[in-house]
């Protein structure tokens, strides 16, 4: 696999990661891939590949209940790997960490079971005009069943919170806050320490959507002092359909169960049942297990590399990123918050998004295109849609001159 030579001197730790990337070494429509869409779902390197091989080709079988060897071996796989992401976000307890189908259930899963037994009619839950569909839905639905009313953080033209309105709005009528760790529509990294802090203040459990964070920068539940924490898998180089809640032990543990079924019982009887202990009480079903796997071996990875090594390298690609679109006749970018990670919105000329996207596919660059799930980000814009590059540990600057040439080719083709 060869790839052109770019002057820029990059970190030695992530310099040629690329190259553990087999989906990243082909040819699309007879150019070279840039591969600008991980935000919406990253690649996977060769070892998380090869480990969910290995579990399906040799060690498959159900896992918890089983006296033989195979569903023993597929047990202490998909347990490993959640002693793996316990270790990954520092959380205190392997208790803490529940396994899911990915961030939208894990929201989910803490609306449905925390939520909607403790809100009621006089509960503000507190979220920001920056979330993902998956940070807003789950909220109106349990305040739809609760009576509770959900309040939005504004957000400013950069894109970024508007944190003396969050000073306003967080008071004691507020029962929960919800804020996505880093904005996939336009790269924002919130400041979630601080707003952590003063929730913590007034004893307001926080949960983080940390779908675009966990990829980017290393993550210290236990430092954060976050109540939840919610990610997915393939946003983080693991499979897709499985994902993560951390939990504060205290909070699962007096939480009810959300889904019922098999794995997350001790006891069943007509006259009624005995719940699991955690983190089981929250895993009922089957659960993916070579996902699981899979996930553990993206852990293996990313720590081999170093997340600060990640950060690091991916704020440079990101700082060029943003030089080099922004040298471009025509073009408006959305979202330039001071504190950016991994993503850039923009619009060319008068260029649909949509037709943008296309041209660029038919030069092997591939971004994404539309409103992100993050339809009140749009609309704060005025915009129906936006193209996005997005970054991870495997781009490197020659996709980013890639992308400028592509978007060049495509202002010749509208002009
Ligand atoms: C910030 C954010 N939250 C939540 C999600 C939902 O993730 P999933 O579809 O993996 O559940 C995404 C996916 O794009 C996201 O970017």
């Amino acid at each position: 696999m060869t790839r052109p030579q770019h002057n820029e001197t990059v970190d030695a730790a992530v310099e040629n990661c690329w190259r553990d990337f087999p989906a990243l070494d082909q040819q699309v429509n007879d150019h070279r891939l840039a591969y600008l869409d991980s935000a919406a779902s990253a690649q996977q390197p060769q070892s998380v590949i090869a480990a969910v091989a290995e579990y399906q080709r040799l060690d498959h079988a159900n896992v918890h209940r089983g006296v033989h060897t195979l569903s023993h071996r597929a047990t202490d796989a998909y347990e490993r790997a959640r002693d793996k992401i316990q270790g990954f976000i520092n959380a205190s307890s392997r208790s803490e960490i529940v396994l899911t189908s990915g961030t939208t259930e894990s929201i989910n899963l803490v609306a449905q079971s925390y939520g909607r037994a403790k809100f009621g009619p006089r509960d503000k839950i507190l979220i920001t005009h920056l979330e993902h569909h998956s940070n807003i839905v789950p909220w109106q639905l349990v305040c739809e069943q609760t009576g509770a009313e959900l309040v939005v953080v504004p957000i400013d033209e950069r894109g970024q919170l508007v944190m003396e309105a969050f000073d306003e709005q967080l008071t004691d009528e507020v029962s929960f806050l919800a804020i996505g760790h880093v904005s996939n529509a336009l790269g924002t990294i919130n400041p979630i320490r601080e707003m952590i802090k003063k929730a913590k203040a007034l004893d307001i459990p926080v949960l983080v959507d940390g779908a675009q964070g966990i990829p980017h920068m290393p993550i210290d539940v236990q430092e954060l002092d976050c109540d939840f924490y919610a990610f997915s898998g393939h946003k983080m180089f693991g499979p897709t359909g499985v994902g993560v809640l951390y939990g504060r032990e205290a909070l699962l543990d007096a939480m009810p169960p959300w889904k019922g079924g098999g794995d997350m019982i001790l006891e069943v009887s007509f006259a009624g049942t005995v719940f699991n202990e955690l983190p089981y009480k929250f895993e009922a079903g089957t659960p993916h297990i070579s996902g699981a796997i899979g996930l553990g071996a993206a852990i293996d990875y990313l720590q081999s590399i170093g997340l600060e090594h990640i950060a690091r390298y991916e704020q440079r690609l990101l700082d060029y990123m943003t030089r080099e679109l922004g040298k471009i006749d025509g073009i408006k970018l959305f979202g330039t918050a001071e504190n950016k990670a991994s993503v850039q919105s923009f619009l060319v000329d008068d260029i649909h998004p949509h037709d943008l996207g296309t041209i660029l596919d038919h030069q092997g660059v591939a971004i994404r295109t539309g409103h992100h799930c993050a339809m009140p980000v749009m609309e704060f814009f005025c915009i129906p849609g936006t193209a996005r590059a997005s970054l991870a540990l495997y781009n490197t600057m020659e996709d980013i001159d890639q992308l400028v040439d592509a978007i060049d080719k495509a202002k010749r083709i509208f002009a």
